[in-house]
């Protein structure tokens, strides 16, 4: 099956080469869908000016050369030099006979790639907030769609899981004791306690002190210490694995790989930035200075790799762990998936990193940059009370309020039942919100918003995907049955089967531009589509036997490819709702 951009593409270019020669063979066609055709190519315009030509002569020889016939019905100039294409019904057809017939509904192999992504990446020492929330689902949607698309995805949850904060987090642990109510906190409002110990530490000389001993014995391995750390990080897990789960997000604890997994590494890294004069120490702290990276007055801003007291930082961390994925994971191409407001960081990280030899050039890196998560007030998502809010206590609010839907809408429905599909609606609006804005926008948070069954949101699609379920079960039949063959006569037909071409093509361009909203338009268009489809085109009530297989298997197209297409944003599809 194929991509009818694609192929017009391809067509377009030929036609190039045979007119204009060889050179011209590689110029951009420049097609996009039209409201005149299905498709418009726009390339004579430009090069009418390089060719100082008229655009609509040039566009006469495209179009003289351009061999279409078993593809489009008509081919056309218009305006000033645009070639109008509209393909063939029978065309159009036969390529979503092929989308049905292919397990993968046309989605393409690129050549695999080795993909350690970064994403998640909680602290345990610091407060977990929305924005962790929005990388955990945007990282994973990216996940799931490289893996689709044949990739060896390997995730990393850098978990922010070291540093100084530990000091007064195992200092507070051993105040209100291992076993009490204080410490089992940390299952389940990390928040809470590490607002706790900061309370202390700021009130109390001794305490801060004590912390800061603390510190020191944690670096220096003593093992009380190390014991303690361990369990913060123990109960830690089982809060993000709470979270996980809640969230069907497929981080497991064999992608922890946390700041601390790197320890070991970092006074060699700082020596062989030293050694080879990439590294340079100022004031007592070993410094890299890079080109272009300067603050107010032009005065160069340095990436710190050790402090002058001999800590390492954020950045030395991420440079031991650039040399892991690339030297034992083998890493072409490295995504982090982190807020935005890091952008400099990694920018500096990787140019030492490249500097040092350690990113050679075939390894790409990529920040897929996470804007803000807003409240109403347009600042960043906190509680009534200024206080940071409780992840878990969100993501309980939208599935109670799914569940309200829920009850009111389906009292025929078991409580089980309804329950289950409350939380796939629940979760799936506030995944689907994150989604479905580009991911480096900030956007206000709004339950009702995302809740809403119209509109670009997860329940609507969701509903969508479940009234088609419903129109097999009501005709008693299996999708896997609906084979055809697809012919397509009505408009509404023809603008379905065009647009389940698109699920292919979308999803090679997610994984390759890392912008999951993609997804989303194109799943809203196709659920519109058949929408239009469903409205005009009668479907289990079809008279003539042949029209009703045709429109059935549409229908099972469809929902193949928003089911397939949810699962890979890590939305789920309730069978009723
Ligand atoms: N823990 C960090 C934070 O919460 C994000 C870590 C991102 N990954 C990385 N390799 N630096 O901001």
């Amino acid at each position: 099956m194929a991509d009818p951009q694609e192929i017009l593409s391809q067509r377009v270019q030929s036609a190039l080469g045979a007119a204009f020669g060889a050179d011209h063979a590689e110029t951009d066609p420049v097609i996009r869908p039209s409201q005149f055709a299905d498709y418009q190519a726009n390339v004579a315009l430009p090069l009418a000016k390089r060719l100082g030509r008229k655009p609509r002569d040039v566009a006469a020889e495209v179009v003289a050369r351009l061999d279409l016939a078993d593809v489009c019905r008509e081919v056309e100039i218009s305006g000033p030099g645009f070639i109008n294409m509209t393909l063939r019904d029978d065309w159009v057809a036969a390529q979503a006979q092929a989308v049905l017939a292919d397990p993968r509904l046309g989605v393409p192999r690129p050549p695999s790639q080795t993909v350690p992504i970064d994403y998640s990446a909680p602290n345990v020492a610091k407060e977990m907030h929305v924005g962790h929330l929005r990388t955990t689902v945007v990282g994973d949607a990216l996940a799931r769609t490289l893996e689709f698309l044949g990739h060896d995805v390997i995730r990393q949850n850098h978990i922010g899981d070291w540093g100084t904060p530990f000091g007064m987090l195992i200092e507070h642990l051993l105040e209100v004791g291992e076993d009490s109510a204080d410490a089992g906190l940390l299952k389940t409002d990390p928040n809470a306690f590490y607002q706790a110990a900061k309370a202390k530490f700021d009130a109390s000389e001794d305490f801060a002190a004590r912390s800061r001993k603390r510190v020191v014995a944690l670096q220096g391995g003593d093992t009380d210490t190390l014991r303690l750390w361990q369990e913060l990080i123990d109960l830690s897990k089982i809060y993000f694995n709470k979270i996980y789960t809640k969230l069907d997000v497929t981080l497991t604890d064999a992608d922890l790989a946390g700041e601390s997994t790197y320890n070991d590494a970092l006074a060699e890294v700082c020596d062989a930035l030293e050694d080879s004069g990439i590294a340079v120490l100022s004031e007592g702290a070993l410094c890299v200075f890079l080109d272009g990276f300067t603050g107010r007055e032009g005065k160069p801003v340095p990436l710190i790799v050790r402090k002058s007291d001999g800590g390492y930082n954020y950045a030395t961390t991420d440079l031991a762990t650039v040399r892991h994925r690339v030297d034992d994971l083998g890493a072409d191409r490295i995504i982090y998936v982190v807020g935005a407001p890091q952008a400099t960081h990694f920018q500096m990280m990787w140019a030492t990193a490249r500097a040092a030899g350690w990113l050679p050039p075939r390894v790409e890196t990529v920040h897929v940059q996470i804007g803000n998560v807003l409240g109403s007030d347009g600042k960043i998502l906190r509680t009534r009370s200024g206080q940071p809010i409780r992840l878990m206590a969100l993501l309980d609010e939208a599935v109670e309020r799914a569940q309200k839907v829920v009850d009111t809408n389906r009292p025929d429905l078991d409580d089980a039942t309804r329950a289950a599909i409350a939380h796939d609606v629940g979760i799936g609006a506030v995944k689907y919100a994150d989604l479905s804005v580009s991911h480096d926008t900030e956007y206000v948070f709004d339950f009702d918003r995302m809740l809403a069954l119209t509109g670009n949101t997860g329940p609507y699609l969701q509903y969508a995907t479940a009234r088609i379920k419903s129109i097999f079960r009501t005709g008693g039949i299996d999708p896997q049955d609906a084979a055809g063959p697809i012919a397509v006569t009505e408009p509404a037909e023809r603008a379905l089967a065009l647009a389940l071409l698109g699920f292919g093509p979308t999803v090679a361009q997610v994984g390759e531009v890392l912008e999951p909203h993609r997804l989303c338009g194109y799943l809203f268009d196709l659920a519109q589509a058949f929408t239009a489809f469903y409205e005009h085109c009668p479907v289990l009530a079809a008279g003539d036997p042949a029209v009703r297989d045709s429109r059935l298997a549409l229908t099972a197209a469809t929902l193949r490819t928003l089911v397939q297409g949810l699962d890979l944003l890590g939305v789920r599809s309730p069978d009723q709702m």
